[in-house]
């Protein structure tokens, strides 16, 4: 961070604009949203600072001296050029921070791109690199904030006092109490319009007591999808902001784990290979000691918690302890890795079954039955089966797969350093050795169905064969298409 955002107080400050044509107008039309009082100077003024003058709104100098920015807070410069540079070397000698119009080596502070719901108000900046992008950004939070957000902030802004005073004791009934308050009724009751209906419903919610009582504590046994934090749910971050507590593996993307709440604790109970960890047993008495501390806790997984997560052993804990969770699911590494290589999971006329599977059974891969599983028609997605992989391949060779199946290998799928490697079962074992594929990678190996509709099989072919070029990828799905020919 090269400039630092801050929000600058205002009250009974002295703002001055150099310029009076419409950059002036435009500083003014935002300064006029604060208590500053503003001061324009220029020989001239348009028509809408000259109507702000005449009504007494700003005040209207014609001559700039150095000394007009005595004592003022912040100045801005948006005349000719030369008349900037002496503003600027003005404002300087007073060490009053100045913007000045379209001319970034003058300014000392930069003017952020602003989402306004006043007492609410979001500034993007992006240090002078890219204006085009504080606006897009704006424009999406524009249209993801309530209009009436403000007021809902007011609100409470204007009762923070009483309910300080009211739960004084007790920091975690205040937030809870200031929880409930903006993503409940009285939230829903603002954003309608209704101010004095939620300002009753904000007196009852805290005059019922609740917050008095001893926190009980909950756990969430959240999904944080395969990698970085687009990928996550949006139950998922409202959890991951609520928690005290976060439980997590040691794959979750750090950009996951910056969506919790800064003074959230964080324990890692991941498995680093070689290294000691904490066991099964181990994690769920960290989950039931927190839970019982009245802690709200995250037990955070990556993908879906639901696969290949353990999560049956912490439900199963929990139950016994008697704490309550609830499970929130998660995009699944085999579904995100299959979209990042451009493969299709499932197709009408050549694949009608998805399996997964992972290599790190307790009985070993070698104890599935291939013979029932391995089905023309079938895609398989294989977790945790890197070092299974000569196993896994010797297997479905056995039962009668052809050689010449096609095979995907995504090695940290949904990252910066994500890769596919395309290879066919007989050279599974190979290409897995000579592209160094270490973990976490997923498998896929897509055993189509033969004989099926040739038309559409040929469409499909094609199509993929579009998609590729068209994505510029250069491992796109085209060998998984070839196989399928075959
Ligand atoms: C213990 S399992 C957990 C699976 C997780 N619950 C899910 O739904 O994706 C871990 C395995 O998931 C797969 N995996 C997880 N994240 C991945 C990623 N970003 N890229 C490729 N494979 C991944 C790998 O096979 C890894 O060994």
């Amino acid at each position: 961070m090269r400039t630092f955002p801050i929000f600058l107080g205002l009250d009974g400050s002295r703002v001055v604009v150099v310029g009076g044509g419409e950059q002036a107008a435009q500083k003014v039309r935002l300064l006029l949203k604060t208590p500053a009082r503003i001061d324009v100077i220029n020989e001239t003024l348009c028509d809408e600072l000259s109507e702000l003058a005449k009504c007494g709104r700003i005040g209207w100098r014609r001559v700039f001296a150095p000394g007009t920015l005595d004592g003022c807070r912040l100045v801005y410069a948006a005349a000719d050029a030369e008349t900037n540079a002496r503003v600027a070397h003005a404002a300087n000698e007073r060490n009053i921070p100045i913007n000045v119009v379209d001319d970034p080596a003058l300014c000392t502070f930069q003017m952020p791109a602003i989402v306004d719901r006043a007492p609410v108000v979001v500034a993007i900046g992006t240090e002078g690199t890219a204006p085009v992008l504080a606006r897009q950004i704006r424009a999406h939070l524009e249209s993801w904030l309530p209009p009436r957000l403000g007021p809902l902030a007011a609100l409470a802004g204007a009762l923070r006092k009483h309910v300080n005073g009211r739960l004084r004791a007790d920091a975690r009934s205040r937030r809870r109490f200031w929880e409930l308050f903006f993503s409940g009724k009285t939230r829903a009751l603002m954003l309608d319009g209704n101010e004095a209906g939620a300002r009753a419903e904000a007196e009852s919610l805290l005059s019922d007591g609740e917050f008095n009582a001893p926190s009980r504590g909950r756990v969430s046994l959240v999904g944080a999808g395969p990698g970085t934090a687009d990928l996550m749910t949006l139950r998922a971050l409202r959890r991951l902001q609520e928690a005290d507590v976060i439980v997590h593996d040691r794959l979750i993307d750090p950009s996951v784990l910056d969506c919790a709440r800064r003074d959230a604790r964080r324990i890692d109970v991941g498995k680093t290979p070689g290294q000691v960890c904490i066991a099964q047993a181990g994690i769920n008495e960290i989950l039931i000691a927190e839970a019982k501390a009245g802690n709200d806790v995250v037990r955070l997984k990556g993908g879906d918690p639901m696969i290949f997560g353990r999560i049956g052993e912490e439900m199963a804990a929990l139950d016994a302890a008697g704490i309550s969770y609830d499970i929130v699911p998660g995009v699944t590494s085999a579904t995100a890795c299959a979209a990042e290589a451009n493969i299709a999971l499932t197709h009408r006329d050549e694949v009608r079954s998805v399996v997964f599977l992972t290599g790190h059974s307790t009985a070993g891969v070698t104890a599935y039955d291939w013979t029932a599983l391995a089905r023309p028609g079938t895609v398989f997605a294989l977790y945790m089966a890197v070092s299974a992989a000569p196993r896994i391949q010797a297997s479905l060779l056995a039962v009668g797969v052809p050689a010449d199946t096609p095979v995907a290998i995504v090695e940290k799928g949904c990252s910066s350093a994500s890769r596919t490697v395309h290879a066919t079962l007989a050279g599974l074992e190979r290409s897995i050795h000579d592209n160094k594929i270490s973990n976490p990678a997923l498998l896929f190996v897509r055993y189509a169905m033969k004989g099926a509709d040739q038309v559409s099989s040929r469409e499909s072919f094609e199509s993929s064969v579009r998609r590729s070029i068209e994505s510029e990828r250069k491992n796109a799905a085209m060998p998984f298409s070839a196989g399928m020919l075959a």
